[in-house]
């Protein structure tokens, strides 16, 4: 199977060897847009993918087993392409990838932007709001269109997140006749739709007064909307240091309050995964609206009491206890949930809760901290410490072996 990316330059901008093997080919899968860019020298059966596309992969390569095929993709098939689906099923020894120019590899081009500088967002089957992760000031981002509204839904946005000063252009026919560019700031976006085949360009600037948010840890507690059940800033960084979110992992986050330490794991990297479990349902709610508000729309939020609610949950990497210790077989519902090696952390302000810590720590190792924030607050003309309620933190890694002691790993 050959794989040809294909832009918007169509038969004329591919290359000898890419002609050769669309030319050669039995049969060539693609989409109906793709399809008609090639000429009748073309001679193999062509067919249209179906949508959905994924599901049908397993099906259409069975059904063109032992043919010489061809797969049309757009740009660079291994960026956010078919490359993917393709490489699942077939195996990467599999296929024969002929790579075109990505559009954002033009956009970079027309630009003048280094794409190791530049963070790509796709809205194609995605959520736009995981935008919100990425905009920082003097940040350029290019958002793959999934149409031609995405122009307009990212100006929203980012004029929504305080980013309205930030300057637009909007990339149509990327390497084709039709190539255009449309310029402006999300806060005053002049042009309707134009091509459904964009890329935006974002240079991210900070309105004045809109509230700073970082990459790490530790985001100011006005960045959340909540009833006051919120592991506050300071703990909230502390806590996140303990979890240690790595790349691909899953958290349950269990007594989600208003989802901020799932939505501070999903924030470290982007394939990283939570589900929130909050029996309260408002809470529930506010939880996906902060995951949204805060660019991690894919957090989980399941609406229900621990440990009930945790049957069925897939396997944690790490798991956080923030609500609901005392709730009978909660701590050992999450401790039995962990793969040898997962990370459980427990935060607790109740004497009654911190007993059960201290207990728990005797038996299988780990590490417990009192985290004691105060705040300068004013004493009549002068100023005093404001003494938060001391947090009490379990931290502890189950051992890779039934016989390790758990101390020795933590
Ligand atoms: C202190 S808050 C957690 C704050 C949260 N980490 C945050 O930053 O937003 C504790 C939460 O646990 C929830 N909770 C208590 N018991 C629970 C249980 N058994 N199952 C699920 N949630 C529970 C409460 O409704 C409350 O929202």
């Amino acid at each position: 199977m050959t794989v040809v990316g294909i832009g918007a330059d169509g038969w004329g901008g591919l290359p000898e060897a890419s002609r050769t093997a669309l030319r050669e080919a039995d049969a060539v899968l693609g989409g109906v847009r793709q399809l008609e860019l090639l000429p009748a020298e073309c001679r193999g059966e062509r067919v249209a993918w179906p949508s959905p596309l994924r599901p049908a992969v397993p099906r259409l390569l069975a059904a063109y087993a032992g043919r010489r095929l061809a797969v049309l993709a757009s740009g660079d098939p291994f960026h956010y392409g078919v490359g993917r689906a393709l490489a699942e099923e077939a195996g990467p020894g599999g296929l024969r990838v002929l790579p075109h120019p990505s559009s954002v590899s033009y956009a970079c081009a027309r630009l003048g932007w280094p794409l190791e500088d530049t963070e790509v967002v796709s809205a194609v089957g995605r959520p736009l709001a995981r935008l919100a992760v990425v905009m920082h000031p003097g940040r350029r981002l290019l958002v793959l269109g999934s149409g031609a509204g995405t122009p307009v839904e990212v100006a929203a946005l980012l004029r929504e997140r305080g980013y309205g000063p930030s300057r637009v252009r909007v990339l149509e026919q990327l390497g084709g006749a039709g190539e255009v560019v449309r310029d402006g700031t999300a806060d005053d976006w002049p042009h309707p739709p134009g091509d459904p085949l964009n890329v935006v360009a974002v240079e991210c600037r900070r309105a004045p007064g809109a509230l700073p948010l970082g990459a790490v840890p530790g985001l100011p507690d006005e960045a959340y909307e909540h009833d006051g059940q919120l592991t506050k800033r300071h703990v909230r960084a502390a806590t996140l240091a303990a979890l240690a979110p790595a790349p691909g992992e899953l958290l349950w986050d269990v007594g989600g309050g208003s989802g901020s330490v799932g939505v501070e794991w999903m924030r470290a990297h982007p394939s990283c995964r939570a589900v929130a479990v909050e029996r309260d349902p408002h809470r529930a709610e506010r939880i996906t609206r902060n995951a949204h508000t805060l660019g991690v729309p894919a957090l989980r939020v399941v609406s229900g009491a621990a440990p009930e609610a945790l049957a069925g949950l897939p396997t944690p990497d790490a798991v956080f206890v923030g609500g609901g210790l005392t709730a009978p077989g909660l701590l050992d519902a999450c401790w039995d949930a962990l793969p040898p090696g997962g990370r459980l952390v427990a935060n607790t302000v109740t004497l009654e809760s911190e007993a059960l810590l201290a207990e728990r720590r005797r038996r299988h190792g780990g590490e417990l901290v009192r985290l004691a924030v105060a705040h300068a607050v004013p004493v009549g003309s002068f100023t005093g410490w404001g003494q938060a309620m001391p947090v009490t933190q379990w931290a502890v890694r189950k051992p890779l072996t039934s016989d390790s002691p758990s101390g020795a790993q933590s």
